[in-house]
Parts: structure tokens; C-alpha cells; sequence
């Protein structure tokens, strides 16, 4: 009898989890010109992650500047590499949005690590620390200066 209660409990846990995850399994990946993003600057997954109110569960995401570092960037690219500088393996290209805001729902493995490029149209800047995570803006705009090109 205990068994089956429990058995029963986790059947319920899983079908939640499940309908949570389902909740947000739609794609989502920003592009040239686009205008549906907004909160230009805030940590997006404050609220596209698991849990949070926004729609959506954002793998990467985060702001370009252009280098007055108030007036974003719009149309950039970011790349992610595997090795520093430009170098090793490319991974994966997102299209910077008409606002400067980059996110993207796709899966992202930073097992390995990767290392972040941002190209403007004059430049591109590289991001010299190993990356594990795609909340650029928790450290951007925050602990270290906003992701900046031109
Ligand atoms: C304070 C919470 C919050 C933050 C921070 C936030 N969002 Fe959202 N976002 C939402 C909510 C809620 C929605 C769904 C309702 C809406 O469209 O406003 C949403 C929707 C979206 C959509 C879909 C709009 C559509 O038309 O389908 C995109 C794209 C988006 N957010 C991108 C971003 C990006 C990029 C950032 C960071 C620069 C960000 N959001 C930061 C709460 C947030
Ligand atoms: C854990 C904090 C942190 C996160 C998260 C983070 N960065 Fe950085 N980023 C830094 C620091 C510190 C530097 C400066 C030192 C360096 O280049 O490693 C930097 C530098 C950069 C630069 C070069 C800046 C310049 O002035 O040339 C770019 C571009 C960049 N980051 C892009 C990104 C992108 C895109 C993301 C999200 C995928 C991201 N960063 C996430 C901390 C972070």
C-alpha cells in the first residue's frame, strides 16, 4: 500500500516536471532586424529561466553596446568558439536583434567550455575567459563593463 502511494506521488512529480518543462520547450532565437525583445540590459534569465515569468527558456542571451556604452549595437553577431580568439571549432552563430539584444532557446553546451565573439561591422571583440554559462549580462553591464563593439 505504502508503495503504491509512493509510486503514485512520483508519477505526479514527473507528469509536473514534464508539463513544466513543456511549458517552455518552444523555440525562440533572436534575428537581424527583429524587435520583440525588450529590458535592454537586465540579466535576461532573471525571468527566462525555469521558473521565471518570462516565456521562453533562454539558453544564452544578453545586450550589445555600441562604444559610448549607452546606445546599443543593433545587428551584431555573436559566435561561439572553442578555442580563444577566434580560433578552434564554430559552434554556434547568433543574429544580434534591431535593439542589440542577442537570446536564443537552442541547447548550448558548455561542457568543454566556449569562448565568445561579438562582431560589429568595423570589429570584433573576443571574450578571453572561458565560458560556462549564457547569462552574459549577469556579469556585463554589472561586475565588468557592458559587451560593447563597433
Ligand atoms: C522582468 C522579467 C523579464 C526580463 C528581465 C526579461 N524578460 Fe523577456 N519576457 C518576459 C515576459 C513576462 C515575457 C512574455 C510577455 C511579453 O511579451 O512581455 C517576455 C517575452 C520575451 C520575448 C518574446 C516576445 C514575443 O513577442 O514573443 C523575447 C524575445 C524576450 N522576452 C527577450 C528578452 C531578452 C533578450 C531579455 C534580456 C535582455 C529579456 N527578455 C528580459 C519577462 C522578462
Ligand atoms: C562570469 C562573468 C561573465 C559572463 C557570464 C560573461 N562575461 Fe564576457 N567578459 C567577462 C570579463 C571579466 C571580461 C574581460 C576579460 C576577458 O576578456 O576575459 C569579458 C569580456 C568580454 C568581451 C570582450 C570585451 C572587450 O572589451 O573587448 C566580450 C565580447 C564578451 N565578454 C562577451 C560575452 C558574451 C557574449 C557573454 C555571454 C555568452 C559573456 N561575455 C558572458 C565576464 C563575463
Amino acid at each position: 500500500m505504502k508503495k503504491s502511494i509512493k509510486s503514485i506521488a512520483l508519477v505526479i512529480l514527473v507528469l509536473s516536471l514534464l508539463a513544466c518543462k513543456k511549458e517552455k520547450s518552444e523555440s525562440k532565437i533572436s534575428y537581424y532586424n527583429g524587435t520583440e525583445s525588450h529590458n535592454i540590459g537586465q540579466n535576461c534569465m532573471n525571468c527566462h529561466d525555469q521558473g521565471g515569468e518570462g516565456e521562453y527558456l533562454f539558453s544564452i542571451a544578453g545586450t550589445v553596446y555600441d562604444s559610448s556604452l549607452v546606445n546599443t549595437y543593433p545587428n551584431a553577431t555573436l559566435k561561439l568558439f572553442t578555442g580563444s580568439n577566434g580560433t578552434g571549432e564554430l559552434k554556434y552563430t547568433i543574429q544580434v536583434d534591431a535593439l542589440g539584444n542577442f537570446y536564443s532557446t537552442e541547447l548550448i553546451n558548455f561542457d568543454n567550455g566556449l569562448y565568445a565573439s561579438i562582431e560589429g561591422s568595423l570589429q570584433a571583440k573576443n571574450m578571453m575567459t572561458v565560458l560556462n554559462s549564457g547569462q552574459c549580462n549577469s556579469c556585463h553591464g554589472v561586475t565588468i563593463d557592458k559587451i560593447w563593439t563597433k
